[in-house]
């Protein structure tokens, strides 16, 4: 009989029996998969197992200090959190072409994880054998299926490690669907935050931004989404939608009249989406009210932006994200 506390009981009992008195470790991402796989090794081993999270410079804002801090007070786990964000905009620095940043974020992350790996295998203590991941039974499914469909973008995640690496895995979640995953998190004591989250590109903001990454840009638009997020989840949209990218069109200006005089700023593009499965994606019927509430926040709170368009386009023919 299929309960929360069943799973994790026997989880937590095979996973125990499966790394002895080995040692494991667990890439954090943010996101609710890696979070609930890391939680669950966490109760089966406990201080067998360091999470390392990879602070890309590219999230959005808040999620840094929601691993750092609230799902470290949550779980208890052994965290490594390394700071790679000059390492990333460093590399990203004049790269306007989606699949050349996807790339090189990809590169960078995996580098940057390996570096930390192997710091973690290098200290005192039992041999580091085991590499956790947050595969989900639907990943199981795809990868098996071999049905040849083209990979439209080159995506990049914590699960798409190097295939050389000398691991053995641990997937607690390989039988579980999404929703079910959720309740686990939630029945391990996972800070809502984390467990409700919406889906989330591995390149972060990275491909949220149209033209150049540079640190300037990232923090005008880590404002505009957390004036985004911080509304609908006012006005309880969350559920409603699937995730709502906020883009900024960084290589466009446009003329704009705010206070008493001419400005030539960005637009900002909000990209909220109906999905079941991000295969094919609607974009939301949103109220005009919240829609109206952003738009003037964003205009007046974030600095050379005077422009908010929505998307009005399906998947297909448009992806979700715009990169
Ligand atoms: P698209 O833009 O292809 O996105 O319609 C489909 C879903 O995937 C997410 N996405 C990613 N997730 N690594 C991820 O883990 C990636 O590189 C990546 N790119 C897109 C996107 O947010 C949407 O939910």
């Amino acid at each position: 009989n299929w309960t929360t506390g069943n799973v994790i009981e026997e989880q937590v009992a095979a996973i125990r029996e499966q790394v002895g008195d080995k040692r494991a470790i667990c890439g954090l991402s943010g996101g609710v998969d890696s979070a609930v796989a890391a939680a669950l090794v966490q109760k089966a081993i406990g201080s067998q197992l360091t999470c390392v999270y990879v602070d890309h410079g590219l999230m959005r804002k808040g999620e840094t200090e929601q691993v750092e801090k609230d799902f470290v007070a949550a779980t208890g786990v052994q965290l490594k959190v390394v700071d790679a964000e000059e390492r990333f905009l460093t590399a990203l620095k004049g790269v306007s072409d989606p699949e050349e940043k996807r790339k090189i974020i990809g590169r960078e992350f995996i580098r940057v994880f390996e570096q930390a790996q192997a710091e973690i295998i290098a200290d005192e203590g039992p041999a580091v054998e085991f590499l956790v991941q947050g595969t989900l039974y639907p990943d199981v499914v795809e990868s098996g299926g071999g049905t040849g469909t083209a990979n439209i973008k080159s995506h990049h995640n914590v699960g798409g490690l190097p295939e050389d690496l000398e691991f053995k895995l641990i997937e607690p979640l390989r039988k579980l669907f999404k929703d079910e995953v959720r309740m686990v998190g939630q029945e391990l004591g996972l800070p809502d935050e984390i467990v409700q989250r919406q889906p989330f590109p591995g390149p972060g903001l990275g491909i949220r931004i149209v033209g150049e990454v540079t640190k300037e840009r990232l923090d005008l638009l880590r404002e505009a989404d957390a004036i985004a997020r911080e509304e609908l989840t006012a006005a309880g949209l969350d559920r409603e939608i699937w995730q709502c990218p906020v883009v900024l069109l960084a290589d466009v200006r446009s003329v704009g009249v705010q206070g008493d005089g001419r400005t030539y700023g960005h637009p900002i593009v909000l990209r909220p989406v109906s999905s079941e499965d991000a295969m094919t994606a609607d974009w939301s019927r949103l109220p005009y009210e919240v829609l109206a509430r952003i738009s003037t926040r964003i205009t007046n709170e974030v600095g050379d932006v005077n422009r908010v368009v929505l998307d009005v386009t399906s998947k297909p023919p448009g992806t979700i994200e715009w990169e």
